[in-house]
């Protein structure tokens, strides 16, 4: 597969606008693009079923054609983690089955872009995490950052775990335009602090968009 895997510093970090900035980014690259969220809690009851902002964000942005199934496997109704929603519907999350259809979806592009949920250790069953998958996806992780009070010890934990498991880091993106970045005295000092700190490349800094202005974010990414 080629493509990446968006792991974040927690939940609502930016990984959906960055994910999409990408998909955005390969297409403007003369690349073909598909997207995956295989796992979303806290979707939608719609007439045609349970439906994730974030998968159908990420379908507007990808350059083939899907079924919302294909894209978002698994799809949850309460806002909780997601293998506790799996548990509500007395499922389990299979990690096997997910990987087959990451493979499945990126035989039909150029390039995968693929959103994990909540951080790189959210469980997704009793045994595993969304790093377990993310693993066998052996696809290079892009990691968001979501710069606010906190957040070195969230990247460097994070960052370390990554390397632990042997995982090539494509690079990690400051996003700076979260509601309580203005909580960081010093943002340039706190990615000063990051950018020596992690090996893997800064792949851009997100201001706040306004807009939630995805060619933007496509615009400064260099990946
Ligand atoms: N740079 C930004 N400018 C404006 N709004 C942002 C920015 N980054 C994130 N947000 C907003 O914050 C929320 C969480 O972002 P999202 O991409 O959904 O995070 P995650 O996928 O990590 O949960 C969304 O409402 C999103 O629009
Ligand atoms: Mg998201």
């Amino acid at each position: 597969m080629n493509g990446v895997f968006i792991t974040g510093t927690d939940t609502g970090v930016g990984k959906t606008l960055c994910a999409a900035g990408i998909l955005e980014a390969y297409r403007q690259q003369g690349f073909s693009t598909i997207a995956m969220k295989p796992v979303a809690s806290g979707c939608e009851q719609t007439d045609e079923g349970l439906r994730n902002e974030d998968a159908l964000l990420l379908m507007q942005h990808m350059s083939e054609q899907a079924n919302y199934d294909e894209i978002n496997p698994y799809a949850f109704l309460p806002p909780m983690a997601p293998h506790l929603a799996a548990a509500r519907n007395d499922l389990v999350i299979n990690s096997g089955a997910l990987v087959e259809q990451a493979h499945a979806l990126a035989s039909r592009a150029d390039r995968i872009v693929i959103e994990g949920a909540g951080g790189w250790l959210a469980p997704l069953n009793e045994q595993q995490t969304f790093a377990d998958l993310a693993v066998q996806f052996k696809l290079p992780v892009v990691l968001v950052v979501g710069i606010r009070l906190g957040c070195l010890n969230h990247a460097l934990l994070t960052v370390e775990n990554i390397q632990h498991r042997g995982v090539n880091m494509a690079g990690w993106i400051a996003n700076i335009g979260l509601e309580n970045t203005s909580d960081c005295l010093d943002i340039g000092e706190n990615i000063a602090t990051l950018e020596s700190r992690i090996s893997a490349p800064l792949l851009g800094k997100i201001p706040y968009l306004n807009d939630q202005n995805i060619l933007e974010i496509a615009s400064i990414l260099v990946i």
